[in-house]
């Protein structure tokens, strides 16, 4: 069955066709990031607006290079939440309308299921069940993925995503909006073991996460560094900090996967990308005998190709929606 799927969450307008979950027929993704950099941040008015002016033309561009015609079409897959509001009404309208054209069913997808589901267009053989770190802009979570539609939540962050966190470092250090991906490569240039930064706990909670007083400790210095004259370190600050971030992520997916009894680890969302996080989970797998899959970083950001794998997954569940479908900032997974 062939879906064609569309993802408008945040600040990317993605619209693809998905073959059996598992074969991704084209993949659009336009981004806007270049436009929020003048903002340091996304400007969600903007998002949306720039939403309406891509989807229709996307959705042309998609069905052409995936070699479809829209009768081909066998559902449309939506991300429904979580999200801009403004911006996943965007997406959701536009599929509703074209999945009442076509008569054709309209499948409801959560975000997050959607990047887990990356890693089953990445990894053919992979199959539930498994342990999914899931990080991204808004959301880092450790979810037990017993079946394809059936997750729990094992750990989650208390108040800053680690994107957020990545995002916010970044811009202290100067570096352009999404800063993840500037960072990470700032951070290639030095070992580190120059700044010490918080590494919080949460009590009573072993599998949860705080990273604003990371967020908080990184901006302290970087204001403190510019108000007394002093040279920051910027690549040994970057390093530092990513090191920190991992290592608050890694050795809770190593405990949620010995007290699920999981052993395998999948990595989803944008700060899957992140080149000190990968090398730590891969390290800390090796010695714990699990089997780890990272998705190449294509399939981490943002994208539609990942909402058509888990639309699909969601349409066998038997999980459709009527025109009445509405969008949601947050929803649990
Ligand atoms: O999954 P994603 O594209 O969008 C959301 O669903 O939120 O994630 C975006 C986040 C941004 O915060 C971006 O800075 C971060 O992923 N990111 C990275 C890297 N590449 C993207 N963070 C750390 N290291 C990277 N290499």
């Amino acid at each position: 069955m062939k879906i064609l799927a569309f993802e408008s969450s945040c600040d990317e307008t993605a619209v693809g066709v998905v073959e059996d979950g598992r074969r991704v027929l084209s993949d659009i993704v336009a981004s806007q990031a270049d436009l929020h950099a003048l903002y340091g941040g996304v400007v969600p008015e903007i998002a949306s607006r720039k939403h309406v002016e891509a989807i229709s033309a996307l959705t042309e561009q998609a069905l052409r290079e995936a070699g479809c015609s829209r009768k081909d079409i066998g559902a449309v897959a939506v991300t429904y939440a979580p999200g801009l509001i403004g911006a996943v009404l965007v997406g959701l309208s536009f599929a509703k309308s074209v999945a009442f054209g076509l008569g054709v069913p309209l499948i409801p997808v959560h975000h997050i299921r959607g990047h887990i589901a990356a890693n089953y267009l990445a990894f053919p053989e992979l199959t539930p069940p498994f342990l999914a770190l899931a990080i991204s802009g808004g959301n880092t979570l450790i979810v037990d993925v017993r079946d394809y539609t059936d997750m729990v939540i094992l750990g989650a962050t208390r108040d800053d995503a680690a994107g957020e966190c990545f995002d916010k470092a970044a811009r202290v250090l100067g570096l352009p909006y999404p800063g993840g991906k500037p960072l990470d490569d700032l951070a290639r240039q030095s070992a580190g073991g120059v700044y010490r930064l918080p590494h919080a706990q949460v009590d009573g909670a072993p599998l949860d996460m705080s990273f604003s007083g990371l967020k908080t400790a990184v901006v302290n210095l970087a204001h403190h560094a510019e108000q007394v004259g002093e040279e920051l370190d910027r690549a040994a600050l970057a390093r530092d900090f990513a090191q920190a971030v991992s290592d608050t992520l890694v050795p809770r997916v190593m405990e949620a996967a010995r007290q699920s009894g999981r052993d395998i680890i999948c990595a989803a969302g944008g700060v899957a990308a992140n080149s000190v996080i990968r090398a730590d989970l891969e390290r800390a797998c090796i010695e714990a005998g699990y089997r780890l899959y990272l998705p190449p970083a294509a399939l981490c950001g943002d994208n539609s190709a990942m909402i058509g794998a888990q639309g699909y997954y969601e349409y066998l569940a038997g999980h459709q929606a009527g025109m009445e479908l509405n969008a949601y900032a947050n929803l649990d997974i």
